[in-house]
């Protein structure tokens, strides 16, 4: 497939003329390369991109309240003064043997990215179609809805199951032919976990050439298992990780996937390899200084989940909902009637930034988990809201 020119290769997956037109002007702007894929879909949905209140707490992002690992920082502040060179010391290289280390899997079976967006609006270009549709779960990250209907794909939007997991059944039956199911686990904005036994499920009984992919963004927060070593022994499925979330690199944009050579060959069509290839190197070398933290790691997972623990049972007992099962930095809390605008605009107020609501469900914000300390201005700030 690599080398066949890509209008080809579309005509021939039943895009019209004028839609192959509307991709080859999205892609000669630059927006894939770029990584704004994502940013645009968002906005396509008019969902702004978060903004910041300076000094603000800050829980409307998933983002994680701290920065790199000290010795991430101490990587990337290494190597920023050769930061004249693309390449200064083969730095991508190293950081590909890395995550084949960590993860177990081939360097082979590894591609870097700025940050998880761009692989994600990239698989809906790649494997949906106007005559293989999209699949994902409903609620979850939505980005994706935007760029699969921009591709003119049918886009599937399925109920979780009632434990929050992705319904795969219901996916399956929902569009047969799809050629892309998105699974994000745990999920955003739920932090629930689809079980792995449902993943090789769809995977069984999908059309052979469908592609699944599972965005495992918030996969350090669960013991749920990860399918990244599953993604290196098939040909359909990707597994996609960012450093946004846990390690603190949102800012620096830094991400990977797992999946077959020739899979992501197809994702490589549209611009050769610039974009993996051609990454800040700061952020490159962070990533690799970060990998391998197993302890720090683990510390920063206790302490989010001790400050979630706090903060859902101290919302529980003011008579507020908390979405049970969350395995990842954020929770979904309803607030006893009142309209969540009302709620974000009061916290605001006494500057507490919190996130937003999801269409599927209309009376709740995602609020964030950060550090212990945020948390309880957080939670004075709720006090202070019920009260007055
Ligand atoms: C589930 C999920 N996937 C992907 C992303 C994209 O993030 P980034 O491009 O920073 O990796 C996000 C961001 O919030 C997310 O929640």
């Amino acid at each position: 497939m690599a080398g066949q020119d890509w209008r080809e290769d579309a005509g021939a997956r039943g895009y019209s003329r004028r839609q192959i037109g509307r991709v080859a002007a999205l892609l000669g702007g630059g927006l894939a390369m770029s990584g704004i894929v994502g940013e645009w879909a968002l906005q396509a949905q008019g969902l702004a991109v978060p903004q910041s209140v300076p000094g603000a707490v800050r829980l409307n992002a998933n983002e994680c309240w701290t920065g790199p690992f000290a010795a991430g920082i101490a990587a990337a502040s290494a190597v920023l003064a050769q930061a004249n060179r693309y390449e200064p010391d083969g730095e991508l290289d190293k950081f590909l043997a890395m995550v084949s280390r960590v993860e177990g899997v081939p360097k082979d079976t590894v591609l870097a990215w700025p940050g998880s967006s761009d692989p994600l609006s990239r698989c809906a270009v790649t494997f949906a179609s106007p005559t293989r549709g999209l699949v994902t779960g409903d609620p979850t990250f939505e980005v994706i809805w935007a760029t699969g209907a921009w591709v003119g794909a049918k886009v599937s939007r399925v109920p979780l199951a009632a434990d929050g997991g992705h319904d795969v059944r219901a996916m399956l039956a929902a569009d047969p032919d799809a050629g892309l199911f998105y699974i994000c686990t745990p999920n955003n904005p739920t932090g629930t976990v689809t079980a792995r036994a449902d993943i090789e499920w769809l995977l069984t009984n999908k059309r052979a050439d469908a592609v699944v992919l599972v965005d495992e963004a918030y996969i350090h927060w669960t013991d749920a298992p990860s399918l990244i070593r599953l993604a290196a022994t098939r040909t359909d499925l990707i597994v996609m990780r960012t450093f946004s979330k846990l390690f603190g690199m949102a800012g620096m944009r830094l991400g990977y996937t797992v999946a077959a050579p020739a899979l992501h060959e197809r994702m490589m069509r549209y611009d050769g390899r610039l974009v993996t290839t051609m990454l800040p190197i700061p952020a490159v070398a962070c990533g690799t200084a970060s990998l391998p933290l197993s302890s720090e790691i683990a510390a920063r997972r206790a302490a989010m989940i001790a400050a979630r623990d706090a903060t859902s049972a101290h919302l529980v007992r003011r008579g507020l909902t908390v979405m049970a099962g969350s395995h990842a930095n954020m929770l979904m809390v309803g607030w006893a009637g009142r309209d969540p605008k009302a709620v974000v605009a009061a916290l605001a107020g006494q500057g507490v930034q919190i996130g937003r609501s999801w269409t599927a469900l209309p009376a709740m914000s995602r609020v964030t988990i950060g550090s212990e300390a945020e948390m309880a201005k957080f939670c004075g700030a709720v006090d202070r809201m019920l009260a007055s």
